[in-house]
């Protein structure tokens, strides 16, 4: 608990303007991945092994870009810095442990970008906007990754176990005070998670998502007790692999429970949505 506050207020100081729930959430998952580093080690291995397989098909390699590169346990970071003239890491919060590692190891490559990449403000302004006009369609994409335009030389795009959690994000800021439920559209989750798909589908380079997809919350006994669509109807493109992952093996979250992620992982994203 000491160690976790200590970072918490360490990551307030080195990013003063990110959202202090997005810092809570990193600093919770910094703590779950300690906690449940056994449990993930396979699914983290089996991310690597994924973006590994991608990277060998690029024949070009410039910039890579890891999107929600959050603690790079399930990024193969030492990889993309040797074999990339530069790698830009884009995630909401960046931890100074993470900070600290990327400086220790020296890798002169790498760069850092804190963003939310959701696309949710735009939501709620595209939506204002169609409220005040009447008009139902703006004829105007999300765009949430249409910053990526503005990087040079880009190769790849890396999507690594983000999109859930964009999709978590918004339903907390859905109904959090200042979350603007009232302006939003019924299906808003469902639109930024088709949005982050589009968005890649929109890119002129390689590009790779792994993604948790759903989940199942099960007894000792075997017996399923709830299970979940992460994607909010979204359709994924389809897998070269899929697996499963512990996010919450018996005894983390309930003593009789765990909870398992479908994790899927696609490449060349192009998606009819
Ligand atoms: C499950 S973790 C990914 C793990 C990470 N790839 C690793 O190797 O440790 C999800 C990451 O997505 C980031 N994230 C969640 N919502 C985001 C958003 N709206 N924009 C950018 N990053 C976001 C979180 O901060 C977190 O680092």
């Amino acid at each position: 608990m000491l160690a976790e506050a200590l970072l918490f207020a360490a990551t307030r100081l080195t990013s003063p303007r990110s959202r202090t729930s997005a810092v809570r959430d990193a600093v919770g998952l910094w703590a779950r991945a300690g906690r449940c580093r056994a449990a993930w080690a396979e699914h983290e291995a089996r991310t690597r092994a994924a973006i590994d397989r991608v990277i060998d098909g690029v024949a070009v390699r410039r910039t890579a870009v890891v999107l929600g590169s959050g603690l790079l346990r399930d990024v193969p970071i030492d990889r993309l810095s040797s074999m990339f003239n530069k790698v830009v890491l884009v995630d909401i919060v960046h931890l100074p442990t993470v900070r600290l590692k990327t400086f220790l190891r020296r890798y002169p490559n790498v760069s850092f970008m804190t963003r939310d990449i959701s696309g949710y403000d735009r939501l709620v302004e595209q939506s204002r906007i169609k409220l005040a006009t009447g008009q139902d369609d703006l004829g105007v994409r999300l765009d949430p990754l249409g910053f990526l335009r503005k990087i040079d030389e880009l190769d790849l795009v890396i999507s690594a176990n983000v999109l859930s959690q964009i999709a978590v994000g918004a339903v907390s800021r859905l109904h959090s005070k200042d979350g603007q439920a009232r302006v939003m559209p019924d299906n808003a989750v469902a639109q930024l998670v088709a949005g982050h798909l589009d968005g890649l589908a929109q890119l002129p380079c390689k590009t790779v998502i792994v993604t948790d997809v759903s989940y199942v919350r099960r007894r000792r006994d075997g017996v399923v007790v709830e299970n979940r669509d992460l994607l909010h109807g979204i359709i994924p493109p389809p897998p070269f692999d899929a697996w499963d992952w512990p996010v919450a093996p018996f005894g983390e979250e309930e003593v009789d429970e765990e909870r398992i992620h479908k994790v899927i992982a696609a490449e060349d994203v192009a998606v009819d949505l």
